[in-house]
């Protein structure tokens, strides 16, 4: 008896927005082994390396197609002086990170960022420190990045081998400021906005084309008094999620329905509070710091190895910011390497892929320019910590420019049973396609360092016929589906 027998359609004539790739971005931060051990090995390493920077993690980040990267924390953002972190390496100061209590070469900086991201082909995303830093501190380092004047800190770039400005949009003011844990917090919103304020008109006094990400949260007073009291000074509200993976099975992968719900709720929040009083600036969200967190993933290192089930949560979220591609443009997978890692990269010089980074590196080489609306009919489950049925197929498609080519990303939440899908199209004729999935052989399947290739990406073939395609998943299986066609409107 087939038990998952579902049905979708996709509206390939009424595009719900334009995809932001931004939404794809990675995060990672001086902590644990994820900058020193992950991206940094320094040039004298045995791990091969180009200028320092470790070969094997730097090539498979390549290869996830990497929009954006933020940096440098994270928590460690709101002690870190950037000051610290330029010049001859040899005469930069070690510091006592006091956000998670390790030593900080700054080996790594501003410089050696930039060039990675070069390297992965991302755009570079900078958090600024407005925990124990200053609104000057903060526009010196936009300086520093951005400016082509004949001025001290631009001057300080070019003297250190680097002509060009940098021309880093995206900025971050502070982060998690909310929290009693964060260097320098506020102690409401109220506080937080008037910080932004002062942040914001220093750096943008220096360069009026920066994007700034102010610091969100879910507590609604907090999010009012920011957009009422700084509205007019920051493009997106920053929003982190973390959900604990220590649960059964079918409560984790719920949570991306919860996740989208939530993260729907904020956006509609600060449009109420711009409307109420007035503010003109367009604010979106940032989902900045998501991901699953073992409780076993604990400070100094963070380190946890995650498993299929991780990768249909993985693909589940990633499914909502495509439908949310109007309310959540940009995001930040926490985190990259080593920290709650999408790939591990071990100190004797092997590299582990999770099935995570296999989720990233699918979605990230199938994409296209318009969200489509879905329509899928599926069985439901009852989530027992949310409270709330969810449907155990989750479908989402986009189509590129053109709408020479349509791509599907289809969960199979269920854990045992196969799931077969018939899917109609309006305005779209599909004519022949192809699927790559991740799957692996159990919810528990997952890459180790010792047995590294349990999971990755396998093909199959669908079946089209009379316009419809019939797919048939496996169990706890994230799949992309790409059709070749042509629109029919
Ligand atoms: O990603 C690890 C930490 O989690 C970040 O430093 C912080 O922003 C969050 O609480």
């Amino acid at each position: 008896m087939i038990i998952l027998d579902c049905r979708a359609s996709i509206d390939a004539t009424s595009p719900i927005g334009r995809f932001d790739r931004r939404c794809y971005g990675q995060f990672i931060e001086h902590l644990g082994e994820c900058i020193y051990g992950g991206i940094w090995v320094g040039e004298d390493s045995n791990i091969p390396n180009v200028r320092g920077y470790r070969l094997d993690v730097l090539d498979a980040v390549k290869q996830l197609n990497c929009p954006t990267v933020r940096w440098p924390g994270g928590n460690f953002a709101s002690g870190y002086h950037w000051l610290d972190g330029i010049g001859p390496r040899e005469k930069r100061p070690k510091r006592y990170d006091m956000a998670w209590g390790q030593d900080e070469p700054n080996t790594f900086g501003t410089d050696e960022f930039i060039d990675w991201c070069s390297l992965v082909g991302a755009e570079p995303w900078v958090v600024v420190n407005a925990g124990n830093g200053t609104p000057e501190e903060a526009a010196h380092w936009v300086e520093y990045c951005n400016s082509n004047r004949d001025t001290y800190y631009a001057q300080l770039r070019r003297q250190y081998g680097h002509v060009s400005p940098y021309r880093v949009k995206i900025w971050g003011v502070g982060n998690e400021l909310y929290g009693r844990w964060q260097i320098g917090f506020c102690v409401d919103g109220v506080e937080c906005a008037r910080r932004t304020v002062e942040f914001a008109n220093e750096m943008k006094t220096v360069d009026s084309e920066i994007r700034l990400i102010a610091v969100g949260c879910e507590d609604l007073e907090w999010n009012i008094a920011m957009v009422k009291n700084a509205g007019e000074y920051f493009d997106y509200l920053s929003i982190h999620i973390y959900i604990g993976g220590d649960k059964p099975y079918r409560e984790l992968v719920a949570y991306s329905v919860d996740i989208e719900r939530r993260l729907r709720n904020v956006y509609e929040l600060i449009q109420d509070v711009r409307r109420k009083y007035n503010i003109k600036r367009e604010i979106k969200l940032a989902f900045d710091e998501w991901n699953v967190w073992y409780s076993e993933a604990k400070p100094p290192l963070l380190r946890q190895i995650t498993s299929v089930k991780d990768a249909v949560f993985t693909a589940g979220v990633l499914n909502s910011l495509h439908r949310l591609c109007n309310e959540v443009p940009i995001a930040a997978f926490a985190q990259t390497v080593n920290v709650i890692p999408l790939i591990v990269a071990s100190d004797d010089g092997r590299m582990v892929l999770t099935p995570q980074y296999y989720v990233f590196k699918l979605y990230g080489e199938s994409v296209g320019d318009y969200i489509l609306p879905t329509v899928v009919d599926s069985q439901l489950y009852k989530s027992s910590e949310l409270n709330r049925y969810i449907p155990f197929i989750d479908v989402s498609a986009m189509i590129t420019e053109g709408g020479g080519t349509l791509y599907l990303y289809v969960v199979n939440r269920h854990e045992t049973e196969y799931a077969y899908i018939q899917t109609t199209f309006k305005g779209f004729k599909p004519s022949k396609g192809g699927m790559k999935t991740v799957a692996g052989k159990s919810i528990e399947d997952r890459n180790t360092l010792e047995n590294p290739h349990v999971v990755g990406i396998e093909e199959a073939d669908i079946k089209i016929e009379n316009n419809k395609v019939n797919l048939e998943l496996k169990p706890h299986s994230v799949n992309v589906v790409k059709l070749q066609g042509e629109t029919n409107t």
